[in-house]
């Protein structure tokens, strides 16, 4: 193996580590406020978190987002979260598969998840690098019902080895689009998408946006860690919050294509705010490995059980039974977040004023 392909598999082993040493972190969504309903006329047992995306009905809106593949670790920890996946019927994304389409050798830790949960909905993963037979083949690899292709500059500029070259990133993601024959999610890994972006994405015809903003793993701070290159502590900072992001993407897109909420979702709290303000699923990342590496599987299954009824909970409290109610309870968005969203022209009025 070149010592490039070496050091793309130790990264993700390194990438592992280094996320354990973060707790999972919390997206802060403390300026998008609930409004009590003290009538809510519906019993806890009533409340149901079913929904459907890309056309998959799902009993939960909850995904396990993608974390890794190529090396034994990486194949227990897919085979862990397959496991989870299947026992929470979760989707899954597996890691970036780009290693396992340089090297066939190690693509049985990605088919892994395929072995473990057969009928799960299973999403491959590449970069933008991705040229349509590569998306082609890495769907075929895990059995895939849709491709995820991550957006990661800040990350690739702070890695030694990085790819800092994206002149053709879009091109490349509207060829994928026209040539696989599954749905495209275009996410990002941390640092959000912004509505400029978000709506060259949906021209681009991809059919789902993850925004994968900031508050939750950080990828700065892993490469800052690899590399032990120190990065100026407002860099460590850069990006787009995820609530500001979701908002800014939910109002690009006006309702076309599904909008996913992730990065720092880890609480019950950010998912039903995330969700009460138009996001169609919520995806996981750090909380998972977390729980699973320092905990085992049965306490993350646990927790997945805790988030999902502790949102059923607040989900009563506004008043609402299913997603789909919940999405028209008024929030209130105050603070820095509102003065953010209304300089971007976002009127934030009429999410307090919804009924
Ligand atoms: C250890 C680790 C490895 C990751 N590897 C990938 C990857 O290969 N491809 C990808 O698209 N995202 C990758 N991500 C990013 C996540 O899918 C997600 O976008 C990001 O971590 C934000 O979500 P979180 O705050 O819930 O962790 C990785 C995340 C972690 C924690």
């Amino acid at each position: 193996m070149s010592s490039n392909k070496k050091s793309r598999l130790r990264r993700k082993d390194e990438h592992i580590a280094l996320s354990l040493r973060q707790k999972p972190g919390l997206a802060d969504f403390s300026e998008i406020h609930f409004v009590h309903n003290c009538l809510p006329e519906q019993d806890l047992n009533r409340v149901t978190l079913k929904t459907s995306l890309l056309g998959m009905p799902l009993r939960s809106p909850l995904f396990i987002n993608a974390v890794t593949g190529g090396t034994p670790l990486a194949r227990r920890i897919n085979a862990a979260l397959a496991e989870t996946a299947r026992e929470c019927g979760l989707p899954m994304a597996v890691g970036s598969q780009m290693a396992a389409l340089e090297h066939p050798a190690v693509r049985a830790t990605f088919k892994v998840v395929r072995r473990v949960n057969p009928h799960g909905i299973t999403w491959a993963n590449l970069g933008a690098y991705a040229t349509p037979e590569m998306a082609q083949e890495a769907v075929r690899m895990v059995g895939a019902s849709a491709v995820q292709i991550h957006l990661n500059a800040p990350q690739e500029l702070a890695m030694g080895e990085g790819d800092c070259r994206f002149r053709g990133n879009l091109e490349r993601i509207r060829a994928v689009v026209q040539a696989v024959d599954v749905p495209v999610i275009v996410k990002e890994v941390g640092f959000g998408i912004a509505m400029e972006q978000a709506r060259l994405l949906l021209e681009a015809g991809v059919a789902a946006i993850d925004v994968g903003g900031r508050g939750g793993t950080n990828f700065l701070s892993i490469e800052s860690g690899r590399s032990g290159r120190r990065l100026p502590p407002d860099l460590l900072n850069w990006g787009l919050p995820t609530a500001i992001s979701l908002i800014e993407v939910l109002e690009a897109v006006q309702g076309k294509i599904p909008v996913i909420a992730a990065g720092g979702m880890a609480s019950s709290v950010n998912m039903a705010k995330a969700l009460a303000l138009g996001a169609a699923a919520v995806g996981l990342a750090g909380l998972p490995v977390y729980l699973l590496m320092k905990k085992g599987k049965r306490a993350l299954i646990r927790e997945i059980g805790r988030l999902e009824l502790d949102l059923c909970r607040i989900m009563l409290m506004t008043g609402a039974s299913t997603l789909e109610e919940l999405r028209r309870k008024p929030l209130v968005i105050t603070g820095f977040t509102a003065a953010w969203l209304e300089r971007r022209g976002i009127d934030v009025n009429k999410y307090a004023r919804r009924s």
